[in-house]
């Protein structure tokens, strides 16, 4: 069965709900990132309010959607400098125009995909970020540890990791400690299950 992306956005709407909070730990991770213009990848962007609101002026962004209305949404709120692309965010190719990034969403990514695509994924994000470029991630519950492990064993470091006693999500923030690797369009990253 083909999720319902759009409403599964409508919780944003109520205050306090899981989504709501994550999104807000989000922010507060990406705030100091984003303290001058700076180039920015969202994969599976959604509807791009988490990092939209926040982008200083000058950025550079590419948000990767797939869905057709979540993109619109994206694009109405989307400044000079974003690009907001309605396309398969599991591959490099869309994301030519913007890497190297200082910071890489992948928000509501790695509960979609596979384990092997999410270490696929972890591994090439080197190939997609500039020196000290940040990924900001989430993933829920107890499998978000594994991440942690993939981020480490990858060449970063971690700048933080939220995991609310009374919620299952897990926001964690990584930057990368090693030389970045040359982009190479047309890698396959990932796949939605
Ligand atoms: C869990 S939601 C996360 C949205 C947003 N990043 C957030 O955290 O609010 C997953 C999103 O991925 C999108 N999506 C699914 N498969 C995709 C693909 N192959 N390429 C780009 N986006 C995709 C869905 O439409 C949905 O908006």
């Amino acid at each position: 069965m083909t999720r319902d992306w759009v409403e599964w956005h409508d919780e944003y709407g109520t205050p306090g709900s899981p989504l709501a909070r994550r999104r807000e730990v989000v922010r507060g991770y990406l705030r100091p990132l984003l303290d001058r213009p700076r180039r920015v990848i969202s994969m599976c962007a959604g509807d791009g309010r988490d990092v939209l609101p926040l982008l200083p002026a000058g950025s550079q962004a590419v948000l990767v959607e797939w869905d057709p209305v979540l993109a619109a949404r994206a694009r109405e709120d989307a400044g000079a400098g974003v690009t907001v692309l309605t396309d398969d965010a599991g591959t490099t190719t869309p994301y030519a125009s913007i890497a190297p990034a200082d910071v890489v969403l992948a928000c509501g990514v790695f509960g979609n995909i596979s384990y092997e695509d999410t270490q696929t994924t972890i591994a090439s994000l080197p190939s997609l970020l500039a020196p000290g470029g940040t990924v900001i991630w989430t993933r829920g519950g107890a499998e978000a540890e594994a991440v942690r492990d993939l981020f480490a064993g990858n060449g970063f470091t971690e700048l933080g990791f939220t995991a609310p006693p009374d919620a299952r999500f897990r926001v964690g923030a990584h930057r990368l400690s090693r030389d970045p690797d040359p982009y190479l369009s047309g890698v396959r990253l990932f796949t939605f299950v």
